[in-house]
């Protein structure tokens, strides 16, 4: 049995949460600061880094007594140690590494992404491996073929903007507030999302290869000559064109690979507009669509704990030393090395 503390402060929430292998997610606790950066139109990293140092350990204590559970009785603790912003990532780390080194348990430095590619496996009806997961965040549109934890094969990506992005860069343009998926979801429910024809990019292209920022641009021409009453039409018409790419991509991705099954992953997998298109969309091919738990799609310690929990039960070691890095920018090949198994 193994039970692990995970700890996620990649960017603008403090996530903190216990995984026990026998007894699952026995807590899951976040403080999210998007108050905090939303007069800034996004996130601001020193505040993003300050409010981890105030949250965390109240948050550690708070996850403990929910768990019923006691420090002596984790097994690791697991934290995002990169890709995100160095300040806020160094705060998860200190905090993790310390208090494993107090415990003298191992400290797991855990890639954000691999968190939410395994997240669906905490949802009660989990895939099984081999799958195909299509990661869908703000900073990253791709994707995976996933053959067990820690054994990852790119299969496609964004070329330039995320959809997560494009959503929020599209927000801006109406004049909604950071992130702006879920208030362009909002409007979109009141528009008419045939009224404006926006480019569906690379749909064509034969590979896994997707482009957003083509769609903002044309967005934005088409904000600039018209007028707020127009603006539910253009958010809707606007996520239809998210929509048709990422469902289109995601079927040729099941194709490429013969696998059936399509785990969605990532902060734009809780649009809703999508998970209906694409559970039609796969099915119709004989596939299945997993997801993870509606609250597990952003960020949050959940995934990291589970994460840190199968690299203990695969017995991938961590790295044994004394000190410890973060990785702002890191792709996850690099941090596969980092483990031996
Ligand atoms: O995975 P995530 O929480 O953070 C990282 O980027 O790692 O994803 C956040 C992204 C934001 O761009 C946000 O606008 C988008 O997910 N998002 C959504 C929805 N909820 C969050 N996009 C579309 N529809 C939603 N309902
Ligand atoms: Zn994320």
């Amino acid at each position: 049995m193994v039970r692990v503390l995970g700890i996620e402060t990649s960017c603008d929430e403090t996530g903190i949460a216990i995984y026990d292998s026998h007894l699952g997610l026995m807590a899951d606790h976040l403080h999210s600061q998007i108050k905090l950066h939303n007069e800034y139109g996004g996130v601001v990293p020193e505040l993003a880094s300050r409010d981890h140092i105030r949250r965390i350990s109240p948050l550690i204590k708070d996850t403990l007594q929910t768990a019923n559970c006691a420090l002596s009785d984790l097994s690791a603790i697991a934290y995002t140690a990169g890709p995100g912003l160095a300040g806020a990532l160094l705060v998860g780390a200190s905090v993790a590494e310390a208090l494993a080194f107090a415990l003298d348990i191992p400290a797991l430095p855990i890639h954000h992404l691999e968190g939410h590619l395994l997240s669906p496996c905490l949802s009660t009806t989990p895939p099984q491996f081999p799958f195909v997961a299509l990661l869908v965040s703000g900073g990253h549109s791709q994707f995976m073929r996933v053959d067990s934890p820690g054994r990852y094969e790119l299969l496609g990506e964004s070329v330039d903007d995320a959809a997560g992005e494009a959503f929020d860069k599209t927000a801006k343009l109406l004049g909604l507030p950071y992130p702006g998926g879920p208030h362009i979801a909002k409007l979109a429910t009141l528009g008419n999302d045939q009224r404006f024809n926006f480019p569906r990019p690379m749909i064509h292209s034969g590979d896994l290869m997707m482009s957003f920022s083509g769609l903002k641009t044309a967005v934005s021409l088409v904000v600039a000559q018209h007028t707020e009453k127009d603006y539910a039409d253009i958010a809707a018409s606007f996520e239809a064109a998210i929509v048709d790419t990422l469902c289109s991509k995601a079927a040729k991705a099941l194709e490429k690979t013969q696998l059936k099954q399509l785990v969605i992953a990532g902060g734009v997998g809780a649009n809703l507009k999508l998970r209906e298109r694409l559970g039609t969309t796969i099915r119709g091919l004989g596939g299945e669509v997993f997801y993870p738990p509606l609250h597990l799609c952003t960020d949050n310690g959940a995934m990291i704990a589970f994460a840190g929990a199968q690299k203990i039960l695969l017995q991938q070691k961590p790295p044994i030393n004394h000190s410890f890095s973060i990785y702002p920018r890191w792709d996850l090949q690099a941090y596969s090395d980092l483990y031996r198994t």
